[in-house]
Formats: C-alpha cells, structure tokens, sequence
C-alpha cells in the first residue's frame, strides 16, 4: 500500500465510514465532510436569505465548479458545462448531432444502457446504423477492429471507459487515435472514470465527455458534467434550446451561447454545483494518480481473496482492470448475497443487465455481483467482506 497515502485523514474525513463497509463506491460514494459540509451551508443560506441573493453573493464560488471542471480534465473552463446527470450530458451531446439515414455510429460492446437506448432511438428515427465494434481477447475494445471499421459513413465513435458493471478500463487513448486520424467525432462515457482514474481530455483525444458527480468524484447526487473541445462547440447546435443557451436578441433572433453552456438551462441545483466543484478540488488534492494507485491496490488484494473462495468466480475481463470488482458465486445467487451482506451493514450492489447489456448478451454470465472501492475504504474491509462471504456461502 502507497505508504505516502493519508489514510486516517481519508476516513477522519468520510464520516459514512464508521458505520459501515460502503463498498458501492460505483453506485455513489460516500461524500467527504467538506463537501457536505458546503452543500448544507449553501442550502442552509437558501434557506434563510433567499435563493437569488445567495447566488448574487456566492457567483465566483459557484463558478469554480468550471475552473475545477477543467482543472479535473486538461481542458478550458469554458469547455465545462454543469449537467444534473451523465445522462443528460450524454444525451446533449448525442443529440445534437444532425444524423442522417446511413451514417454510422461505431460503439463499445460495454455501451451504459442508457446510451443504447438513445442509439437505438437514434437509429428508429433517423435510419442511423449502430456498429458494435468487437472485444478482444481481453474483453475490451479491439482497436485494430475499430481502425478496420471507421469508413467515410462513420459520424460519431462512442465508447464507455468503464462499464457500470465490471472492472474493466477500456484503452480510451488508442481509440481516440483512431477517431482524431479518421476525423470521427469522439464521445467518451467516463462516468465511472471520473474519480477514480486520471482522465485527460488531450491525452485520451476525445471531443465529447460525460460524467457524474455522485460516483467515484464524491460530489451529491444529482450533479454531473459535460465536456465539449471548443473546435466542436460551434458546430454543435444543442437539441433543445432556451433563453440561457441562447441569448434573445428581440422577439425573433436569438444567438446561441459560444461555450459549452450551450447545453446548460438557467435553472439547477446551486448547492449541487457548488459542492461538485467542491468535490472535484478535493479529488485533485488527493491527487489522481494516487487515488488510482491505491484503488488499484485495494482492488487487487479484493480479487485475491476472492480467488482463494470455493465457488466464486471474478468476472471482470480488460487488460487494465479498475475499483470495480464483479463476481459471482455458484452456492448463493446474488441478490440473496447482496441482501445478506447488507443485513451486516457491507453496502454492495447487483449488477442490472442495463449496466452494459451488449457485452453481457455476448458474454452471458450468471448475475454478477459488484464491490466497488474507493481510497477511504480498507485492506481490514476487504478481510471483512471476504469473512462474511466465506460465512454466507
Ligand atoms: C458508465 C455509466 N454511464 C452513465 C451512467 C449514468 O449516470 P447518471 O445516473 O448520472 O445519469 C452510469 C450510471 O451508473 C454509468 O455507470
């Protein structure tokens, strides 16, 4: 284990941790103090002062969350817009492109079943073909099969870094290679990247990036981000828009907004902004390249113990593999192990088949049970964990 990592500060600083083993860190992470702390002060001042005053008083603190935002992703302040959702940053992007009937969109099989219901959507309405681009023999997307696939019909290249329901990390870079040299649109899902792996928009290549705030970032629910490369921004006419996307210039022309709050409404969770950028700070003080190496430790020596379990299988395919470990076991389904484990206060969750449906429907699997980590849980956690399951099964 990193010996430099503060790991009594991490837990002084989790107050959910004393409770209980929260190992559903994909699910929502336990938020740290300070950023609850800022999210009940800045309700509490709506509360008492009145939500626009608070906002006239708190504007630089509420624009940080774009400054963080950028800080977070290698990119310009002016690239970030605030989402209450990955989905919804996901669906802004995706729906403003202008599809037409036979242009291609390339996929990952570990596609979030959110966005392939928006693809199949898309391909409904607009007669776009959907190309699942296969796994390797590691289970993660094939490159060289994606170079052999992008052709001139290709308009967009989509791919989930990290599924919802498995621990792999998807080689988002060499995809972005293969999407820049081909001049296909790149929309990367780094939903459950964002928090728990260091994710740059410049070394990855992407021009299009979903998150959320409540994963493996801390921030409270209902918060998320959107990333757009200012060379797209332009060309890129949301779906939808209003009086804060565009600006009314008389009561025929309007002008849409030259930065990523294109894709933004006026009206949001101010608390939640604040905090999320609250918590991206506090993410990017611990620093993400130490947070991903010591998740990568603790999910490791989860593996191991699991390994070392009669009856239970790790089922998580990839090359690099991260926080997320997935597994089941033959004895005991995994939904009865979920609730079990709860009954001992140890927070995991079942995998649902809208996690990432098409490369479940390829590589069908008994229900998977997830235990995901972050850096404030344990190796005396782990032991716990695998004790209890030992004792289930
Ligand atoms: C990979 C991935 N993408 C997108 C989402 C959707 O995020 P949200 O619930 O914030 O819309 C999730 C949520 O689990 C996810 O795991």
């Amino acid at each position: 284990m990193s010996r430099e990592f503060d790991l009594a500060r991490a837990r002084r600083e989790t107050r959910g941790c004393e409770q209980r083993i929260h190992f559903n860190n994909a699910g929502a992470s336990l938020p740290p103090v300070p950023v609850a702390d800022a999210l009940y002060r800045y309700l509490r001042e709506e509360e008492e002062q009145g939500g626009y005053e608070v906002m006239a008083r708190r504007g630089a603190e509420l624009d940080n969350f774009y400054a963080a935002g950028a800080r977070l992703l290698n990119c310009s302040a002016e690239e970030i817009a605030y989402t209450d959702s990955a989905t919804r940053a996901w669906n802004a992007a995706f729906y403003a492109f202008d599809f037409r009937p036979g242009d291609r969109i390339l996929a990952g099989c570990a596609e979030y079943g959110s966005n392939l219901v928006a693809l199949l959507h898309r391909a409904k309405r607009r007669g776009v073909e959907i190309v699942w681009v296969p796994d390797d023999a590691h289970g993660q997307i094939d490159v060289a099969a994606l170079e052999r696939l992008i052709d001139a019909r290709a308009r967009l290249v989509c791919l989930t870094q990290v599924p919802s329901g498995s621990g792999l990390v998807n080689p988002a870079a060499a995809v972005g290679k293969v999407a820049r040299s081909a001049g296909v649109p790149y929309l990367l899902d780094a939903c459950q990247a964002l928090g728990q792996l260091p994710v740059d928009v410049e070394e990855i290549g992407c021009d299009l990036l979903c998150g959320t705030g409540r994963k493996f970032l801390r921030g409270p629910r209902g918060t998320g981000l959107l990333y757009v490369r200012s060379a797209l921004i332009e060309q890129l006419e949301p779906d939808q828009l209003n009086h804060y996307a565009a600006e009314l210039l008389d009561i025929n022309r309007y002008r849409v907004r030259a930065d990523a709050k294109r894709f933004e409404c006026w009206e949001r969770s101010c608390a939640g902004q604040l905090a999320l950028g609250v918590a991206i700070d506090y993410a990017l003080e611990w620093g993400l390249p130490s947070i991903s190496e010591r998740i990568a430790q603790l999910a490791g020596s989860l593996r191991r113990e699991l390994h070392a379990i009669g009856g239970v299988t790790v089922a998580d395919p990839g090359q690099i593999q991260c926080g997320i470990v997935t597994f089941y076991a033959t004895q005991v389904p995994a939904e009865q192990l979920q609730q079990q484990l709860a009954a001992r206060q140890i927070n995991c969750s079942v995998v649902p088949f809208s996690a990432n449906p098409v490369s479940s429907a390829q590589r069908p699997h008994p229900p998977l049970l997830r235990a995901s980590l972050h850096y404030y849980n344990t190796l005396e956690e782990i032991d716990r964990f695998a004790a209890a399951l030992r004792q289930l099964l």
